[in-house]
Parts: structure tokens; C-alpha cells; sequence
């Protein structure tokens, strides 16, 4: 890591050695694209977005070194040397002893829970992702959110907002019993409250009393090395630990862990479920057999399993996290300075801005996310997501109106090692650009929507 204090930019720490064309567009375009989508942006074709912020998984490049690795793939159905490339550096990284390979994050989930859960059953979370909570719901369980209040306000400065409250933990324990609990989950960092981080104290305290109870914890570990590195950067004690160290020993704390390797596995499409457990292990292969794949590749090709090996590896370097987080901390910062409210302090893959609070003349039944999201788009070609009653209102009994979601967020997530600082300095210009002239938006309607998840489909008008 460089030591030369006086110098402030945190450049980007590799250079480019393939490039992706961007096919540019007009104003003119964008607003064709838009009626044709019906004013869905998941409905806009990538090669007509400029910028893709709509997520960080699976969307980031890869590293010469993971391309090298996809050429040594081993495609042997069973016993293939690539899984045993992979399990090895993740019992060392890690140190579960079963690592299970799946095609993605949900995958783990829905596999882990369906051997885990029952109906009836009750799983606590600091806050559970959409799939995480779908996959436990399926199985007639509930999935009960237990994030500190601070992770709640939006505005609300804490150095570790994902954190779990242990007071409500013991609480709905005591309340539900233990042996309707089958586990509890920690996901690191925070992604539902905008990537927070969750301390080392904070997984000890959540263990000790778990510890009570003789109820598993699990890691929900999606984005592991950014909450490391938030730990070597904010906890006491942790400063002169390497964030290897301090990955060992968040997952040390743990039972095993669900992953999806599409964030800080560095790789466009992975998986993992990991456990101490011999004979959950067992289960979980049997399932992963039905549904998967065999266990030496779980529904990936042999060269996918050498890129996550590697990218696990790679996600490590500290010159690459700090420029990470410092490449959100500056789009934060900056969308700050024009007048925006976001969730505060800046997480650790993405920026939140609220809508409701940027466009207060749009009320929530006509979509003030949608808006803020469609003009980013119309402005500038940059795609966001909507995270707000678009996604999460509900139909309201004996009402034609919806019951709005909390909070009406626009989510900036930022692909890894995938645009440079000019790109970002460009969405910055979009964004003072749309700031500017917020008051005359005006918001928008549902005139088509499926029963689940409408936001990926549903048809907007112009209010
Ligand atoms: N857990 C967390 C915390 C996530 O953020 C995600 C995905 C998953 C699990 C599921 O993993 O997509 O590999 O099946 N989050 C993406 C996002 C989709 O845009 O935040 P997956």
C-alpha cells in the first residue's frame, strides 16, 4: 500500500488491458427507449445504457489473472481439480469445513434453508436480502429483521449501522423459544440499509448470546471483504490487522456461510454454502445433486470455479478496497455537495439517495424513485434502481390506494474495477443536471403489473 501521505487521489489501482465499447446515445434516443419500455428500466437493452448502476452482482471485470485461471478449468463431472482448487482456498480464507459450490447466492440460500427450516420456524437477521427472505418464506418460515435503530434513519451517522440489535435478538428468542429457531444470520455488510458494515463486536456479542441457545449462526457473505475493510478502518484494535486476518476471523465466529461470489467473489456468476456441519453437509449435497449439480461443481462450469478461487484471492488486496470504497465514498461525497440526501455515511458498494426527499412534491402512490430513476436515464443514459414503493408498496385492503414502502431510495451500485473516475465524474454531471431541475418533474403511474415482484415489469405512464 502506498505510504506517501501527501498524496490525496486514490487512483485506480490496475490499468485497462480490454476494453468494452459504450455505444453512445441522445437525449432524443433515450426518450424513445424509455416510451418503448414503458418507463422500466429493466426493460431498457444494456447496449442503450451508458452507465449501468442498476446492481454490483455479477457485473464487475475480471482480473488478467482469473482469465488465465479460466484457461486451467478441469470440466470433469465428478472430482474435478478446479473444485479442489477452490475448496482449498476456501477453507483457508475461510476455514468451514464444507464448501459447497452453487450457481449463485440464492441458490446456497434456497438450498440451506430447505434443509435447515420448517414451517412455523423463525429465522432473525440483521436484515435480510429480498431473495434471502423469499427463500426462508417459501418454507412456511418467518423471516424477522433485527438491524440496530440507527441502521433504520437514513441520516443517522454510525460507523457501523448493519450492525444487529442483540437486545431484540434475546427478546425474540425468548419469546419464539430456541427450538423454533433453527438458525440466525448476519449479512456483511448490510446491503438492505445501503451496505453498512457490521463490527467484530457486534457478530461476538450476536455469538455469545446465540451461544445461550445452542443456535447456529451463519454469514450471509456476499460483500465479506468490503465489511472487513470498513472493521481495519473504524473498529479499535483491527487497524494493524490485514483484512485476511479479519476475514478469518468474522467467519470464525460462524457455523458456515451463504455467499454470493457475483459481488466480492469478483466473478460474473458463482456461489457458495459452507458449513462446519458433517451431517447438514451431507444433506445440503444430497439436495445440491437434485438440484445443482453434482458437489465438485454445483451448476458451474470447472473454469468458474477458477475464477472464484482466484477472485476470493484477489478481493483481498487492500490497495483494491481502498480505492473500492473510496470510489463510493467520492460519488457519495459529491452527490452531497449538490444538494441530494443519501444514506449516510456511504456504504460500501453502492450510494442511496432519497427520492422522497429530493422530489417532495411527488407524493408516494405516483413513484418519486421511478421518477428520480427515469430522468437519470433520460438525462444521461445512467441507469439506477428504484428501491421504494415501486418494489416494496403493497395493495391496501378496501383501498385503491397502495401502502407505500418506508423509504423511497434510488440505489447508484457500482460495478467492481468497471468505470474509472471519469465515468463517475460524469454521473456526478447528470446528477446536477437532474438536481436542477427537480421541481418540474412530475411522476408516474402503474398502467400494467404482474402479482410478485412488479417492479422487473411493470408499465409506468407519465402522471
Ligand atoms: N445476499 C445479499 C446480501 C445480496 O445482496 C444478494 C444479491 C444475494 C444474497 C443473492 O445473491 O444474486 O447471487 O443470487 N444481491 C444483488 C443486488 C442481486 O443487486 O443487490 P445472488
Amino acid at each position: 500500500m502506498s505510504t506517501d501521505l501527501s498524496i490525496q487521489t486514490v487512483i485506480e489501482p490496475f490499468i485497462i488491458k480490454s476494453i468494452e465499447p459504450i455505444h453512445m446515445t441522445n437525449r432524443r434516443d433515450r426518450e424513445d427507449f424509455l416510451q418503448q419500455a414503458h418507463y422500466n428500466l429493466f426493460q431498457i437493452r444494456a447496449r442503450n445504457v451508458l452507465i449501468d448502476l442498476l446492481t454490483d452482482s455479477g457485473t464487475g471485470a475480471m482480473s488478467s489473472e482469473q482469465w488465465a485461471a479460466v484457461m486451467r478449468g478441469d470440466e470433469s463431472y465428478a472430482g474435478s481439480e478446479s473444485f479442489e482448487r477452490l475448496e482449498a482456498t476456501v477453507r483457508e480464507l475461510f476455514g468451514f469445513k464444507h464448501v459447497i459450490p452453487t450457481h449463485q447466492g440464492r441458490a446456497a440460500e434456497r438450498i440451506m434453508f430447505s434443509v435447515m427450516c420448517k414451517q412455523g420456524d423463525v429465522v432473525p437477521n440483521n436484515t435480510h436480502f429480498d431473495t434471502t427472505r423469499a427463500n426462508i418464506e417459501i418454507q412456511e418460515a418467518e423471516a424477522v429483521d433485527l438491524v440496530i435503530p440507527e441502521g433504520e434513519n437514513p441520516q443517522t451517522i454510525h460507523p457501523f449501522k448493519g450492525n444487529m440489535d442483540v437486545e431484540k435478538l434475546k427478546e425474540l428468542i425468548e419469546k419464539t423459544g430456541s427450538e423454533k429457531i433453527p438458525l440466525c444470520m448476519i449479512t456483511v455488510t448490510n446491503n438492505s440499509v445501503g451496505g453498512q458494515p457490521v463490527s467484530m463486536e457486534n457478530l461476538k456479542a450476536v455469538r455469545a448470546v446465540l451461544d445461550q441457545y445452542s443456535i447456529p449462526l451463519y454469514l450471509d457473505a456476499a460483500r465479506f471483504a468490503e465489511n472487513a475493510y470498513f472493521i481495519k478502518l473504524r473498529e479499535p484494535g483491527y487497524e494493524h490487522k490485514t483484512v485476511q486476518e479479519i476475514v478469518r476471523e468474522m467467519m470464525d465466529i460462524a457455523d458456515g456461510c451463504t455467499v454470493s461470489a457475483k459481488k466480492d467473489g469478483l466473478v460474473n456468476i458463482g456461489g457458495l454454502l459452507c458449513t462446519n456441519d458433517d451431517a447438514l453437509a451431507q444433506k445440503e449435497k444430497d439436495l445440491l445433486i437434485l438440484t445443482e449439480g453434482f458437489p465438485t461443481y454445483g451448476g458451474l462450469a470447472g473454469r468458474d470455479l477458477e475464477a472464484m478461487s482466484v477472485g476470493l484471492q484477489e478481493v483481498l488486496d487492500e490497495d483494491y478496497l481502498k480505492y473500492r470504497l473510496a470510489e463510493t465514498q467520492y460519488l457519495g461525497e459529491r452527490l452531497v455537495k449538490i444538494g441530494f440526501q443519501i444514506i449516510q455515511p456511504p456504504g460500501g458498494h453502492a450510494i442511496y439517495i432519497d427520492a422522497a426527499t429530493t422530489l417532495p412534491h411527488i407524493p408516494p402512490s405516483q413513484y418519486p424513485g421511478q421518477t428520480l430513476a427515469v430522468e437519470f436515464y433520460r438525462a444521461g443514459g445512467i441507469r439506477t434502481c428504484e428501491i421504494g414503493s415501486v418494489m416494496f408498496g403493497k395493495p391496501a385492503e378496501n383501498s385503491p390506494t397502495e401502502i407505500p414502502s418506508q423509504l423511497e431510495l434510488v440505489r447508484l451500485a457500482l460495478p467492481r474495477r468497471t468505470y474509472t473516475q471519469s465515468h463517475i465524474d460524469y454521473v456526478i454531471e447528470i446528477a446536477r443536471d437532474v438536481f436542477n431541475r427537480k421541481d418540474k418533474l412530475t411522476g408516474f403511474k402503474i398502467i400494467e403489473q404482474s402479482p410478485h415482484l412488479r417492479h422487473f415489469t411493470a408499465k409506468f405512464a407519465p402522471c
